[in-house]
């Protein structure tokens, strides 16, 4: 388990602001949800959390460990910060098949053959593939594709998991299904989540808390019943109407 700390953060592409001021907390364990809507914002701070962008400004940090203050010199890289990421794009490798795809991240931490092997196992019961390691990806179904790639972001036991729209590929049925197995595994594994979504619904269903984002800024955070019963202004009223 795991905190994320966002403390004035701020990014600019060249002369381009596009995170203002950027304050927020993560509890250990709990989920977050960035809600808002094409261009705000959300992948561009999920990615700074990853280490695969620089803030330009502000201190980030994950379990009270600063890992970016916007100089190169205080910047730890993505592999030391044990970060999983589920894309919105299944990013399987089509190359490898199921077993190779999940055992990646331990391979690159050199974890021993048996270990490898009795992790993979467990998180393919979890995600429910067990079975079809061998199969490649082009074998398979959306929603399996989809598995795969989250018990990759999974089995190196990941201090925060960050998903970026990562069911929006998917139809409305499994789409559904998904939402309640990324929860359950979340709860199961205690995992500090941030997921990215345009989608209110799967805000509002999953989520501890939701951070509603609009032109770079955060303009309300709060647990899903309070933001239905008390929106901040028009645009959170209007967004989630
Ligand atoms: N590499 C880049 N160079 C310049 N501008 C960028 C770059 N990446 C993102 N931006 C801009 O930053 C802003 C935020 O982009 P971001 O991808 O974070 O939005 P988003 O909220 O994830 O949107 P979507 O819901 O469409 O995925 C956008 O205006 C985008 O054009
Ligand atoms: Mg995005």
């Amino acid at each position: 388990m795991s905190t994320v700390e966002f403390n004035q953060v701020i990014k600019s592409y060249g002369d381009v602001k596009v995170i203002h001021d950027f304050n927020l907390s993560i509890n250990d364990g709990e989920f977050v949800s960035f809600l808002g809507p094409s261009g705000c914002g959300k992948t561009t701070c999920l990615r700074m959390v990853a280490g695969l962008e620089h803030n330009t400004g502000g201190v980030i940090k994950i379990d009270n460990v600063t890992v970016s203050t916007g100089k190169s010199s205080e910047f730890v890289p993505p592999e030391n910060r044990k970060v999983g990421m589920v894309f919105q794009s299944y990013a399987v490798w089509p190359h490898m098949n199921v077993f190779d795809n999940i055992a990646y991240p331990l391979k690159i931490e050199k974890a021993s053959k048996t270990e490898i092997e009795s992790k993979v196992k467990e998180i393919l019961d979890i995600v429910e593939l067990s079975g079809l390691e061998n199969r490649m990806p082009n074998e398979l179904s959306g929603g399996q594709q989809q598995r795969v790639a989250l018990a990759r972001g999974l089995v190196a036991r990941p201090k925060v998991l960050l998903l970026d729209e990562p069911l929006s590929n998917l139809d409305a049925k499994l789409r559904e299904k998904m939402r309640g197995d990324i929860r359950k595994i979340q709860q199961q594994f205690k995992i500090t989540c941030i997921y990215v979504t345009h989608d209110q619904i799967e805000a509002f269903t999953m989520s501890d808390r939701i951070v509603i984002m609009n032109k770079g800024d955060i303009v309300q955070m709060g647990t899903p019943e309070e933001i239905r019963q008390a929106p901040a202004n028009d645009f959170v009223a209007n967004f989630i109407s």
